[in-house]
């Protein structure tokens, strides 16, 4: 395999590697970093929550880049995530499963595909508990479709799997990336087994897989059955919020705009065959979280008439703690605070009109979610 350097007029320097199969993998080198450089992304769940920023964030500051959705329209996901980018001429959605190997395959071969960026799975961990065999359907099979379908296609030179900070199962340790995997709910085991797939596809196949293991993620486009969204709409109704047990589970949190820097940063700056987490300095017990959304709401001096104790999840992990040093060495950090991203989110959710993009949302103020007919 040979490589050239060029240099640009602004700088940079180019560098182009020859692939096997004379594709070039284009790299640019800013200051002393090389970025990767992609052209044709494919993102799955791009209606979903994280993903629909991701994709806003993408076909808004690199309209030379071409990004396509695709997107089974779940219950949880709404084409309204993605209304700010719907025209622009470097946007398409495809609806479509990612268990379909014929339909992945087609996508990745029409649209000259060169990059993936993986989101799409089952995501409630409630839902986990009644429905497992959706999540590892979903999670386990989808990914592993998405893999061979790419192995097969040849031309994928940077696939990003998303995970999860759950695959490190629910103690108090700070985990690394080469910390051991043990998750304990069917949520994170079907992360967990996904994240397995991927390292044999690289191991075996060579597939430029780079996995990220993300802390809590909040704000607007998530469906309303998780504890931010849900606290702010129950209150917003003047109805109870729900905690899970004690509350004293506690979470870290990320601001979704941030979390969408993380994904631009570790497209274009990540090495492949690496993990990443993606974590946040900000941890709240969830007893915490939903007394500052009462105080946003000016409910503070009777908090305790706007809590309701419901019984404990199956199974909680206590915490999730994450060491994003490794992320941080390729120059990102969280930029929004817990109280301005936890205001905008507030804000977002208190107007009636962008809750509409979920018919159903009403379902998902319930003390635990499970997957019914209705959702589907
Ligand atoms: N939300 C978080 O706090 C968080 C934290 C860490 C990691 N993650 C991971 O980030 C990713 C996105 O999470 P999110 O919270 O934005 O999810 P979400 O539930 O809002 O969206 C998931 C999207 O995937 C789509 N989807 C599901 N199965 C599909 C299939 N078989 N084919 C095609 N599309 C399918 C759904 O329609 C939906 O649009 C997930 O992989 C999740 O595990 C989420």
């Amino acid at each position: 395999m040979s490589s050239q350097s060029t240099a640009l007029s602004n700088g940079a320097k180019s560098v182009t590697g020859g692939q096997p199969d004379g594709n070039s993998d284009a790299r640019v080198v800013y200051g002393d970093r090389l970025r990767f450089v992609p052209r044709n992304i494919l993102v799955t769940g791009g209606a979903g929550f994280i993903a629909s920023h991701v994709v806003e964030r993408l076909v808004s500051r690199y309209p030379h880049y071409r990004v396509t959705v695709l997107d089974k329209l779940d219950y949880c996901s709404s084409l309204s995530n993605l209304a700010q980018v719907a025209n622009r001429p470097n946007f398409k959605f495809i609806r479509g499963d990612i268990r379909s190997h014929d339909l992945v395959l087609y996508v990745l071969q029409e649209e000259c595909i060169d990059t993936v960026l993986h989101f799409a799975a089952c995501t409630h961990v409630d839902n986990s508990f009644t429905s497992s065999i959706l999540f590892t359907e979903n999670n386990v099979l989808g990914t592993h479709v998405l893999l061979e379908c790419a192995r097969q296609y040849g031309k994928v030179r940077r696939f990003i799997h998303v995970s999860t900070d759950e695959v490190y199962g629910g103690e108090s340790n700070m985990e690394t990336e080469s910390s051991i995997l043990a998750p304990t709910n069917p949520y994170a085991c079907s992360k967990a087994a996904a994240e397995f797939i991927c390292r044999g596809y690289v191991k075996s196949f060579g597939l430029p897989v780079i996995i990220t293991r993300g802390n809590n993620v909040y704000g607007p486009h998530q469906f309303p059955d998780k504890l931010i969204p849900k606290s702010i709409c129950l209150l917003a109704q003047r109805r109870p919020c729900f905690v899970h047990g004690s509350g004293e589970h506690a979470r870290n949190f990320l601001y979704v705009e941030d979390a969408a820097s993380a994904f631009d940063t570790i497209l274009h700056c990540g090495e492949t065959d690496a993990v990443y987490n993606v974590g946040s300095e900000i941890e709240k017990r969830n007893i915490d979280v939903v007394h500052d959304i009462i105080d946003l709401f000016g409910l503070s001096a009777e908090a305790n008439r706007h809590i309701e104790f419901v019984k404990d999840r199956t199974l909680n992990d206590m915490r999730y703690r994450i060491d994003s040093s490794k992320l941080h060495a390729l120059g990102w950090r969280p930029q929004v605070s817990w109280e301005e991203g936890l205001r905008r989110t507030k804000t977002w959710y208190c107007d009636p009109n962008n809750l509409k993009r979920w018919p159903n949302y009403l379902s998902g103020l319930v003390p635990h979610p499970s997957l019914t007919e209705e959702k589907h």
